[in-house]
């Protein structure tokens, strides 16, 4: 997983001044590529952003049949005759998203075997909450070897009430896809509300599926025989958003962001506004322009599910905070392990105090280049960030991490200015 080898050489102290247009959601193309299994018939997927995770769900949607093409910026899916319902270890751990496929292999065929996903880069991924409400939708599951086995005895889902104990993305992705096909209705208790679970259920709808709710606590699905293909735009990546932004309010500058998506930005707009930073928002646009020195948020920054303030925007708005006036401090309720990336920004002279679920960010007048690594998609963007504010250069490896959630990411920095090279 992740052997890319290269680097960015990144030149800091430059102010970024331009425009950027946001790709399309990698967080929303990725259920959206397993979605498309469950229809039979063609799926065109447009704004589909080029990004490593994006071609490996195209590699097993190929293992699973479909034959899968990018033409421009459009994935073309075709799910018309499958021919497998199993997922080889190696493609599984290629990327974590691909336990997605797990309920739309089981809502197309009935039945489906994948790789339990290991620990990743941000502390162990349990799946017993997909595995517990499949199973109450009538799936035998058994686990050998580290290989899922799933059937629907029946050959179709049942519906069901199923209520989390917590909000998981990935399960109310999963219990999702396999519902729709499912016999009856299905009604999900403390769903996840995130933006990318009503695009997933946008798209599953332009396919002819019953889904109410999304966007609430309550997601109540109605089970139809057969889904067909549809054209969709995928909606733009909030968190690419978030990170541009981060980095011009790092680094200084003015940035408008074209193709944005306000108002599922505002959790993070409005903490980045505390910053002092002049921001404004238009239909589809943001502004960004920071002038003098960042302050400190006071309050404490808590990551919680949406519409509280985004885990994965965590890492990139510490590295805008890191030469802020003051001190912040965050509060990682998400994931465990997800400040690895502070060890590379302490490199570069950051005060950084890691306790527990806290991190307290101290501000210090100026960074310095250092040669850091790329631990995590989020954590690698934000040592890039960190490394575009700082004097000097920064060899940052492990970037492959980078290239599997921002589209052309040296490009778009480029074309504000900054200077970054790949080697
Ligand atoms: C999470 C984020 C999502 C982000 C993605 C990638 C939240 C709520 N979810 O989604 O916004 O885009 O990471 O970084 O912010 N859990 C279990 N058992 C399960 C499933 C999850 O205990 O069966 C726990 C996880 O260990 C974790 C938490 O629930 O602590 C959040 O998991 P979940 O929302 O499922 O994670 P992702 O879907 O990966």
């Amino acid at each position: 997983m992740h052997k890319n080898t290269q680097k960015f050489v990144i030149t800091g102290g430059r102010r970024l001044c331009g425009e950027i247009a946001l790709q399309g959601s990698k967080n929303s193309a990725l259920p959206i590529m397993a979605a498309a299994f469950l229809a039979q018939g063609e799926t065109v997927l447009k704004g589909c952003p080029k990004l490593t995770d994006v071609y490996s769900a195209m590699r097993i949607l190929t293992c699973l049949g479909c034959r899968c093409r990018m033409e421009g910026s459009n994935a073309v899916i075709d799910s018309s005759s499958p021919g497998s319902f199993s997922i080889s270890d190696e493609l599984m751990g290629e990327m974590r998203s691909s336990i997605m496929f797990m309920g739309a292999i089981l809502g197309r065929m009935g039945e489906c075997e994948v790789s339990a996903p290991g620990g990743c880069e941000l502390g162990p991924r349990p799946i017993d909450m997909h595995l517990a409400a499949l199973r109450k939708m009538g799936a035998e599951i058994n686990i050998r070897g580290g290989r899922i086995y799933c059937r629907l005895p029946s050959g179709r889902a049942r519906g069901t009430k199923i209520s989390l104990s917590f909000p998981s993305v990935g399960a109310t992705e999963n219990i999702i896809l396999c519902a729709v096909r499912a016999e009856g209705e299905t009604i999900i208790n403390n769903a996840a509300r995130e933006p990318e679970i009503c695009d997933l259920c946008s798209f599953l709808r332009c396919c002819g599926a019953d889904i109410k709710g999304d966007g609430e606590s309550r997601i109540v699905i109605n089970g139809i025989e057969n889904l067909h293909g549809c054209e969709y735009t995928v909606m733009p990546d909030r968190i690419a958003g978030a990170t541009y932004l981060s980095i011009a309010a790092a680094a200084g500058g003015e940035l408008i962001l074209k193709n944005a998506c306000v108002a599922e930005m505002e959790p993070f707009l409005s903490v980045l506004e505390q910053t002092g930073c002049c921001v404004y928002s238009s239909e589809n646009r943001i502004y960004l322009r920071r002038g003098g020195r960042l302050r400190a948020i006071k309050n404490r920054i808590r990551t919680m599910p949406h519409p509280g303030f985004p885990t994965d925007a965590q890492a990139v708005l510490m590295a805008a905070l890191i030469t802020a006036e003051g001190t912040s401090v965050f509060e990682e309720n998400i994931f465990d392990c997800r400040y690895r990336h502070t060890d590379a920004l302490i490199k570069m002279g950051a005060d950084i105090e890691v306790m527990g679920k806290a991190a307290v960010i101290r501000g210090v007048d100026r960074l310095h280049g250092a040669e850091a690594e790329a631990t995590d998609l989020r954590g690698g963007a934000a040592v890039a960030a960190a490394a575009l504010s700082a004097d000097g250069t920064t060899v940052l490896t492990g970037i492959g991490h980078i290239d599997r959630g921002y589209e052309k990411f040296e490009e778009a920095v480029t074309s504000l200015g900054g200077i970054i090279r790949r080697e």
